[in-house]
């Protein structure tokens, strides 16, 4: 497969889940390929914020990987991937990889993606923030990556949630180049 067409997708456990999985949704309509990990504390919002099973939301990745597999594909620069998106990214996961510790599978991909120049977007949710996490957050952009926080756009007059949510994962995935369809648009 065209690595150009491969895209990576982390979810932590921040509050958010939604986020990763409206990512999931427009990726897949893009015609992306996703290789999806979900950290033990993603799996706990996961059923705290959605009716989904581990099982529903793993049916929504094209490849699913045990964080603590990390001599996955994903593990290695070597497999191509267009980049990556942790979508919700919570500040510990920020940390990990803002330090480079790649202690499990999703620390461990940003990590290449970072290594590898291409394209990392965290949608790190924590609020009010520490003079830590700000630090945390340089020093990631340091190292190339994105961060994304998913603050609304009110410009849009969004009606409802999903409609925050939905331009909040296309403009991630617009981050990564990925063609969104009718993603709402200032000025258009
Ligand atoms: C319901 C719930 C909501 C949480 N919300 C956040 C959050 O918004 N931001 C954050 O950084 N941590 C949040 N946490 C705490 C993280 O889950 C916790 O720090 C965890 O160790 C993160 O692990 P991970 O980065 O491996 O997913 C939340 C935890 C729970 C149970």
């Amino acid at each position: 497969m065209d690595g150009t067409r491969r895209l990576v997708v982390g979810i932590s456990g921040a509050t958010g889940l939604v986020y990763g999985t409206r990512v999931l949704e427009l990726a897949r309509k893009a015609g992306l390929e996703t290789h999806l990990v979900v950290t033990p504390a993603g799996q706990q919002t996961r059923a705290h914020e959605t009716d989904l099973t581990a099982r529903d939301l793993a049916a929504m990745a094209d490849v699913v990987y045990r964080p603590a597999d990390i001599g996955a594909a994903i593990a290695s620069g070597s497999f191509r991937t267009a980049g990556m998106i942790v979508a919700p990214c919570s500040i510990r996961t920020l940390s990990a990889i803002a330090h480079s510790n790649g202690d499990n599978l999703l620390t461990r991909a940003a990590d290449v993606t970072l290594k590898e120049r291409r394209r990392l977007v965290l949608l790190v949710r924590e609020t009010p923030l520490t003079l830590g996490h700000l630090r945390a957050m340089t020093a990631v952009t340091e190292c190339g990556g994105i961060v994304m926080p998913p603050v609304p756009a009110f410009y849009l007059r969004p009606r409802t949630v999903d409609e925050i949510v939905e331009h909040t994962a296309g403009r991630a995935l617009d981050l990564l180049g990925v063609d969104v369809p009718d993603l709402p648009r200032w000025g258009e």
